[in-house]
């Protein structure tokens, strides 16, 4: 894992290639045919096959489209059928602007299954005192109160706590509509979309789960 300034160094220095590589596929190769699925921050282990994957880290992502998703979504208004993204929202900074995104770049119809840290679990087992609910990553902790840092902040990686009400109402401001909280690996409104993906999440506690995940829909006439 970068540290916060390795991080933002990397930023900088491909920031310009970032910007004119997502501004290229969103105008010159982004698809427009049926079907388009998108992947945002697959990492190395969630490439996921058939959805367009979209990384910005050179050194720990596999994906088949380099763009910083800080910028524009590099994909045409009203193109994508679905959209994913696991444990990705909460590095990025303007979480208003994120989700107009995601909601410009749906078809009607179209879904966003979106997860992270359970801002709302953690506060509940940080109060219960659990501390096996924790992991001591990225940082060896042995306190409830360390190990609550680790999830919420990661090491500063993450910029934002999320929980349900905040997600709702910045999806539900976007224009998002139908929206869901699904439990992981279990539940989606369209499994025969997002099933692949529930396969690679991992959740051992479906009481609280460590990941939130919820699905919202676009408005408008079916996929
Ligand atoms: C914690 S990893 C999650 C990886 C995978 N989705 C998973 O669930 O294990 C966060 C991913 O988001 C990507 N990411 C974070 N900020 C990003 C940004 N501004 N632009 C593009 N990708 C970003 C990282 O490169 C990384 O692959």
């Amino acid at each position: 894992m970068l540290n916060r300034q390795t991080k933002a160094l990397y930023f900088a220095l491909t920031g310009p290639f970032m910007r004119l590589n997502g501004f290229l596929f969103r105008h010159f190769r982004a698809p427009r045919k049926p079907g388009v699925k998108v992947h945002l921050g697959p990492g190395r282990k969630h490439y996921l096959q058939g959805w367009i994957n979209v990384d910005a880290n050179m050194f720990s992502g596999i994906c088949d489209v380099w763009a910083d998703l800080r910028n524009p979504l590099p994909f045409p208004d009203a193109t994508v059928e679905a959209m994913y993204s696991h444990h990705v929202i909460e590095h990025l900074p303007d979480l208003e602007t994120h989700f107009l995104e995601a909601f410009r770049c749906l078809k009607p119809g179209g879904i966003y299954r979106v997860g992270g840290p359970n801002g709302d679990s953690a506060i509940r087992k940080f109060v219960d005192q659990d501390l096996e609910w924790f992991s001591d990553f990225p940082i060896k902790r042995a306190s409830i109160g360390g190990r609550f840092e680790n999830f919420i902040f990661c090491r500063q990686e993450h910029l934002t706590i999320l929980t349900q009400s905040f997600l709702e109402e910045l999806m539900l401001q976007a224009g998002f509509r139908n929206i869901r909280r699904c439990l992981p690996t279990k539940e989606s409104r369209a499994p025969e979309i997002f099933g692949d993906c529930m396969k690679k999440e991992d959740e051992t506690d479906f009481s609280f789960p460590h990941t939130l995940i919820l699905e919202g829909e676009k408005p408008g006439s079916p996929r």
